[in-house]
């Protein structure tokens, strides 16, 4: 069964919206394997987005991501890296369509309240990152 790394951001977590994507999640078939709610140190951060370190959101990425609690989950399923994506929507809410969870409860890329892995790699390193 395939798996991939969902975490609801800083922003998520403070507008009370972990429980909404869980259900989100669930409705569409997916299995809740493992959760959690972690504080990420600065180290942790950029690691886990040290293949951003050249894009010059970094820093501002970096601070967003440590500045409140996160929830972490593992999520199993179906193409469940492919299939979260496409339920989480577009990395840039304006672009999101209605639906889609970005779609519904974003408006910013630098605060768009979810992040899915983007390929089978990321989703082995996040998790491990994570939750080993
Ligand atoms: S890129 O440039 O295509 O590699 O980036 P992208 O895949 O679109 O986004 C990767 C993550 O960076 C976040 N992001 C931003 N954060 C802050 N400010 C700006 N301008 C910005 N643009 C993109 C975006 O939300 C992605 O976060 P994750 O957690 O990976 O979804």
């Amino acid at each position: 069964m395939d798996r991939t790394f969902v975490m609801v951001k800083p922003d998520g977590y403070a507008r009370g919206l972990v429980g909404r994507i869980v259900a989100r999640f669930e409705e569409k078939g997916f299995k809740l394997t493992d959760a959690k709610v972690m504080h990420l140190s600065r180290e942790h951060a950029e690691r886990h987005y040290e293949h951003l370190s050249a894009k010059p959101f970094f820093g501002e990425l970096v601070d967003f991501i440590v500045s409140g609690p996160v929830f972490a989950m593992i999520w199993e399923g179906k193409d469940a890296i492919k299939n979260a994506r496409a339920l989480i929507g577009a990395t840039n809410p304006s672009e999101a369509l209605v639906g889609t969870i970005r779609g519904d409860y974003a408006l910013d890329v630098a605060s768009n309240i979810i992040h899915g892995s983007d390929s089978e790699e990321s989703a082995e390193r996040e998790i491990k990152l994570f939750f080993h």
